[in-house]
């Protein structure tokens, strides 16, 4: 008779494990700040920091002596204006600490491309009274992207949930010479509560409203598939579902579906919430986050974007 205990055995568990997690799957967020000289804790998610200009070198080498072998770049800049002018400016604060990274390190650097940190109303868009104007904020984000590749970008990844953004980015990057700058398009991203914490961290709350009119419905399922086809269609190099825990199903089906490099964000809440319970002693953080990431892997992603990816580079696993 079967007995499925046998192969529960030590080391012998090991050898039959159906998901390898490694250090090659793993991106770590950065948040990187154009007002601050040394880094600053990020209250709400306890071991996070936000970097200086002077210190994202460091810490992106750092990374790269730990083997993470890429960074997603988030920037907060000095200024915020009505149409988010310092996410194209050529010497803004992303394009300079990407620019930095890429002197000192080999890393493969992606930047984080959406307007919400750098607009005085706090959305991914353009706005005209309180309507967000998709259309009219594509020809910025195509500029944006063409910034972020001229300051030595290796992939550009659009989180606006803007309706054809990738299209757009594409053509900019391909006209300005772009050809080899990839997209790693934020195709199936919910409007999810999850991300509470990040609004600390990159100081991108919005001023009204909500982003319920162009980020996805939790209760969506179907709905993502045609996310992700119409990013496909129009260009994407990589798809991503974001957040992971509570979308692994979607991960699944857009995995198993196109067959594409899929990444999942284990986005700041998903942190939080164990960074948090770690702290007052109620779970164990490092299991905690080794079994979150073993499971996002299993439900088919290729990669993770984790703020954990230091973390778990340490543990030399
Ligand atoms: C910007 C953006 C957000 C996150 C990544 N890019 C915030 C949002 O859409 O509200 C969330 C990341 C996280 O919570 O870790 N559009």
């Amino acid at each position: 008779m079967r007995r499925m205990r046998r192969l529960r055995a030590p080391r012998i568990r090991e050898m039959v494990a159906e998901t390898r997690l490694s250090c090659n799957d793993l991106v770590q967020p950065i948040f990187v700040d154009e007002r601050i000289s040394e880094p600053r804790a990020i209250e709400a998610m306890p071991g996070q920091f936000r970097e200086s200009l002077e210190s994202v070198a460091a810490q992106a080498q750092a990374l790269e002596d730990l083997g993470v072998p890429a960074v997603l770049l988030f920037g907060l800049p000095a200024l915020k204006d009505e149409m988010g002018s310092a996410a194209y400016d050529p010497h803004g604060i992303i394009q300079k600490a990407v620019a930095a990274i890429k002197e000192t390190t080999n890393l493969i650097v992606i930047t984080d491309l959406c307007l919400c940190e750098y607009t005085s109303h706090g959305h991914c868009g353009l706005v005209r009274g309180e309507k967000i104007l998709n259309d009219e904020t594509l020809p910025i984000l195509g500029e944006t992207a063409v910034s972020h590749a001229q300051a030595g970008a290796d992939i550009v990844a659009p989180s606006g949930m803007m309706d054809h953004m990738v299209q757009a980015i594409r053509t900019a990057l391909d006209l300005d010479g772009y050809k080899d700058t990839s997209i790693l398009s934020y195709s199936a991203k919910y409007a999810s509560t999850f991300y509470g914490p990040f609004r600390e961290a990159a100081e991108s709350g919005f001023a009204w409203g909500d982003r319920k009119g162009y980020q996805m419905n939790p209760a969506n399922f179907s709905e993502a598939l045609w996310e992700v086809q119409l990013d496909v269609e129009e260009g994407a190099d990589m798809v991503m579902v974001k957040p992971a825990m509570p979308y692994l199903d979607v991960v699944r089906a857009v995995k198993d579906m196109f067959a594409m490099p899929t990444a999942a964000y284990q986005v700041s809440g998903e942190y939080s919430m164990i960074a948090a319970a770690a702290k007052q002693g109620w779970l164990d953080e490092m299991s905690a986050f080794l079994e979150s990431l073993t499971c996002i892997k299993r439900a088919g992603a290729d990669m993770i974007i984790t703020y954990w990816a230091k973390e778990y580079a340490k543990l030399g696993l």
